[in-house]
């Protein structure tokens, strides 16, 4: 092999899967054709929240011609141990709008969706709870959060120093269900091969679903196969196990076909997880300087009832910002909807739109520059651990950005600045997301006059996995990346943790290098040679508080007539130590930006208080901002190399770009009109 000193990570390489996408030749789930004809499946939805299926007359499906079976909990083959809230077609009770009560088989995707809306299906029904309020009774603690999370934390005597401080704000913030959208929609072609499970999936990780799938049909892990090379997008809904891929695995078992499934965007909705709604009150006292003295963050989200999912919201509020009194909350109302899921930066998206809403609040109660607010409160160290940072640029992403943005001598007067019949003003809100890392394995085989052949069960959901990987290789094993050939999605390959948690990079690469290494000074034998690394946490996380950071500007435009409001401009800067590739990089900051100013001013879930269900489960009703609703887009990052937590060097960045955003955007709305709208999104009808 040609050694080579030029590095790839860095650089700007485009993607290398590009060319096969655009072409038609990245094949996603639900394209696979297995040669077997297939047959399709639909699925049958509750109409009701919480009840039991008392009967279910299918005979008027099954007499549909082309209708191969029809499941029902009645005859479903019994699954394993698996989670309540996935355990699909196993008994007669609902928990909500939307759940599977039967499966259709069908010759083909038409002929089953037919069948599907001939099955009659009788409740048991009692009414819907689905409201969510702070003045709830039966609001309770739960053990703890996701991703381990402790439940509440409380440093000094809160409300003392809230009653003692000169300035305070005392805000209450609401951010509504929210559905994670991808563009390819969640799809599962299955097939059993003797007792093997094949599965053709669309997932963030293969090995993320290996132990449900296999705990659900009674098999080993050398019985299931997954396949999942490309995915259309995720952002936390194709993490998880969901009842369409065990309901295709029953469906190929009891037919013994090959099937395929794919959701609708309307069923969506309810199969595959939301985030969670927030209610937030945010307390802060200060001194006349700005100085925190309290912060207060008191959170109440909902769950299922099939699931007990406690979204982290006020975690990052914890590390913001040092106050000698401070406190988080979370409480949980347990309602009759479906399980909620992750949604890019679970917790950390909600949790730091309403601090950095307060913290604007409070700014103004100050009358200080809001940038200036936030430097001065910097904290040297993790308040809450009271370790190091790794490192913490974010005053860097504060003055980059309001270089960039031009922030110096911004008026702070609200509703003063008119462009015709537009009011006009611009905002800030800091952004952080925590540098995680995961146990991965990869391999390497070098065969001599041969590209090497990387395997590792990663996983790219758009966010440039195959390239980024691929140069990674390149550099550890010294060689152009033309001599790298890359192999990833594959529960048969080595080990990996899932896309999720901005961990990708920091997981995957150190296993890919530490195979590399294996190789080092090793001649290749005419033969070949096969290596493995593995890689995972050390002490660091331990030693350091290891996090992303980054500051967001936006300027605001409020038609005064029409209470339209549009986002001319957005800056981003962030700290997220060493950025592999420049363009996919900057396309991740881009996409979670742009998901922020969809938060804001666009997605809302509706569940109607009455049925229970989401009113506007389509793209024609849940908006998300298109193309035209995002204008200039600043986005740049300061020099970062974070050496206490990887080998790369890198922080992971899949999340931070919508951490922030929309209070951004919210702040300056304020800024634009001397309003605050305290319930997201900024919708024109709250301008009446
Ligand atoms: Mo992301 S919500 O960790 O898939």
């Amino acid at each position: 092999m040609t050694a080579t000193t030029e590095r790839a990570v860095g650089s700007d390489v485009r993607r290398i899967d590009g060319p096969d996408k655009v072409r038609g030749r990245a094949p996603y789930a639900y394209e696979h054709e297995l040669g077997a004809q297939p047959a399709f499946l639909a699925v049958v939805q509750s109409t009701v929240a919480r009840g039991r299926v008392t009967a279910i007359d299918a005979s008027a499906a099954e007499a549909v011609p082309g209708v191969v079976a029809v499941l029902t909990h009645q005859n479903a083959p019994r699954l394993g141990d698996v989670a309540e809230e996935i355990a699909v077609l196993q008994s007669d009770r609902v928990q909500y709008v939307g759940e599977p009560v039967a499966l259709v088989v069908a010759e083909t995707s038409e002929v089953a969706r037919d069948a599907a809306g001939r099955v009659l299906v009788d409740y048991d029904a009692q009414p819907a709870d689905v409201r969510l309020a702070a003045d709830r009774d039966d609001l309770y603690a739960p053990e703890q959060l996701m991703a381990g999370f402790a439940t509440d934390s409380v440093i000094g005597d809160v409300d003392a120093a809230l009653a003692a401080a000169p300035v305070s704000v005392d805000v209450t913030y609401e951010t509504p269900n929210q559905h994670n959208n991808p563009i390819e929609m969640h799809a599962t072609v299955a097939r059993w091969d003797g007792d093997v499970l094949r599965m053709w999936d669309a997932n963030q990780g293969p090995h993320n679903l290996v132990p449900v799938i296999t705990e659900a049909f009674g098999i080993t892990e050398d019985q299931l196969h997954i396949v999942s090379p490309y995915v259309g997008g995720a952002f936390g809904s194709k993490a998880y196990t969901h009842a369409h891929q065990l309901l295709a695995g029953m469906a190929a078992k009891v037919t013994g076909r090959t099937v395929k499934i794919e959701l609708t965007r309307q069923q969506m909705f309810s199969l595959v997880g939301h985030r969670t709604p927030t209610i937030q009150r945010l307390r802060l006292g200060a001194q006349p300087d700005g100085t925190l003295t309290a912060i207060s963050h008191e959170v109440v989200e909902h769950t299922s009832q099939n699931a007990e999912f406690a979204e982290q919201t006020a975690t990052a509020t914890r590390l913001m910002y040092a106050a000698p009194a401070r406190r988080t909350t979370h409480r949980l109302a347990k309602l009759d909807v479906p399980a909620p899921t992750i949604m890019r930066a679970p917790g950390e998206t909600p949790g730091m739109y309403a601090l950095e809403s307060a913290m604007d609040e409070l700014a103004v109660a100050l009358g200080i520059d809001p940038v200036e607010l936030r430097l001065r409160n910097e904290p040297e160290r993790d308040p809450e651990r009271d370790v190091p940072w790794s490192t913490r640029n974010l005053v860097a992403c504060l003055r980059q950005g309001a270089e960039r943005f031009g922030w110096a001598g911004r008026d702070p007067r609200p509703g003063v600045r008119e462009d015709g019949r537009w009011l006009v003003g611009t905002g800030v809100a800091a952004a952080t997301y925590p540098t995680r890392r995961r146990p991965s394995q990869a391999r390497i085989e070098a065969v001599p006059g041969k590209p090497f052949v990387v395997s590792i069960d990663a996983s790219d959901i758009g966010t440039g996995a195959w390239t980024t990987l691929t140069q990674i290789a390149a550099d550890a094993l010294r060689v152009p990346m033309e001599q790298v050939s890359l192999r990833i999605g594959d529960s048969r390959l080595p080990k990996a943790s899932g896309a999720g948690g901005s961990t990708g990079i920091t997981s995957w690469g150190p296993a890919i290098i530490a195979a590399a290494e294996q190789l080092r000074d090793r001649d290749v034998p005419p033969g070949g040679l096969t290596v493995t690394g593995s890689s995972g946490p050390g002490d660091e996380a331990e030693t350091y508080s290891s996090h992303a950071f980054g500051a967001h500007f936006a300027e605001v435009r409020v038609d005064r007539d029409s209470g339209e409001v549009r986002v001319p401009r957005m800056t981003g800067v962030f700290a997220v130590g060493r950025v592999i590739n420049t363009t996919t990089a900057r396309s991740q900051f881009l996409g979670g930006m742009t998901m922020g100013l969809s938060m804001a001013l666009h997605e809302e879930s509706v569940l109607d208080q009455g049925r229970g269900h989401y009113a506007n489960h389509d793209l024609a009703e849940y908006h998300v901002a298109a193309n035209a609703d995002v204008a200039e887009m600043d986005i740049s990052w300061v020099d970062e190399v974070d050496d206490e937590h990887n080998p790369l060097g890198a922080k992971g960045i899949g999340e931070i770009g919508i951490v922030g955003a929309a209070a951004a955007i919210g702040n300056a709305y304020w800024h634009a009109t001397g309003r605050r709208v305290r319930d997201l999104p900024i919708t024109p009808d709250k301008w009446f």
